[in-house]
């Protein structure tokens, strides 16, 4: 059987060509900023499965300069095209659509930008004033580009899948957002692009974060308030040599306060190596019966 046909745009007009022969095939769209591992694969498949092989799947690539700060990794950013096409070809992916910076901000960086609201300045964005504006930006000007059913973001970074939901709802983008699991290495590392940056003594030091997240689900597990499991999780951060913790919250799942009990999500941020390392993940809180 012949392989299927993946197309490369470049261009507006390449990518609107593209989506001339789609016709009215069901669209979904993974954005990504390339430097692809085995968590985009992930989305891909998830993207694939929400469409059906009748459907149609675009994945963009884009170093978005916009949600870098002036002294953060834009210029180090993983640049990897050549393995970033070979993955989204053995996905099974339609198009693919890498625009340069002068494709995406033809009129130079936009003077109209979305603004992330409250929970946009928290968590990251407090370390990081300019990241969220620039990511929700550059996700309603590729929602407007792809004009897709449904966009599929990663769990692994969860402020950012929460504010995606939060603007589309809030700005009633026709589209549906779906969020795929975190993916991990066999000893628990969330896969990231960035841990390309990690040295072997870095990348060993980093394993303190997923244990500082076991740690909290024990501690949940055995009664822990949100604060309690909160301390279990900058515990063994702050044990750990080479680790600097920046954060470890609970919240509800929409990133509010956390729950006294039932379902919330534990967020952590630490430093290692120089490297800013995010992490989340579900936590059942079940209270102490008083
Ligand atoms: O998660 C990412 O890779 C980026 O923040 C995104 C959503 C592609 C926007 O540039």
């Amino acid at each position: 059987m012949a392989e299927p046909h993946m197309t490369v745009a470049t261009t507006r007009s390449e990518l609107s060509e593209a989506y001339l022969l789609t016709g009215d095939r069901a669209r979904a769209v993974v954005m990504t900023m390339g430097g692809l591992h085995a968590g985009h694969a992930e989305l891909m498949t998830l993207a694939r499965n929400a469409v059906g092989r009748q459907g149609h799947v675009t994945v963009t690539i884009f170093v978005n300069p916009l949600q870098f700060g002036a002294n953060e990794d834009l210029a180090n950013y993983p640049r990897t095209l050549d393995s970033d096409l070979s993955m989204c070809a053995e996905r099974s992916v339609d198009l693919v659509f890498t625009p340069t910076r002068e494709v995406m901000y033809p009129d130079g960086d936009p003077l109209i930008t979305v603004d992330p609201g409250e929970l946009g300045r928290r968590f990251e964005g407090a370390d990081r004033p300019v990241h969220f504006g620039g990511v929700l930006t550059v996700v309603a000007k590729l929602l407007q580009l792809t004009n897709p059913n449904v966009a599929v973001f990663g769990e692994k970074d969860y402020q950012q899948l929460t504010l995606v939901r939060r603007m589309v709802a809030d700005l009633d983008f026709d589209v549906e957002v779906l969020g795929g699991a975190t993916v991990r290495s066999a000893d628990g590392l969330a896969l990231s692009s960035r841990n390309e940056y990690l040295n072997a003594d870095a990348r060993a030091a980093a394993l303190a974060i997923p244990q500082s997240i076991a740690a909290s689900q024990l501690a949940a597990k055995n009664g822990a308030d949100a604060k309690e499991i909160e301390a279990a999780a900058l515990g063994v951060l702050d044990a750990s040599a080479g680790v600097s913790p920046v954060y470890a919250v609970v919240t509800n799942t929409q990133m509010g306060p956390a729950p006294k009990s039932g379902e919330g999500r534990l967020i952590v941020t630490a430093i290692v190596g120089g490297t800013r390392l995010l992490d989340n993940a579900r936590i059942d809180i079940v209270g102490r019966d008083s």
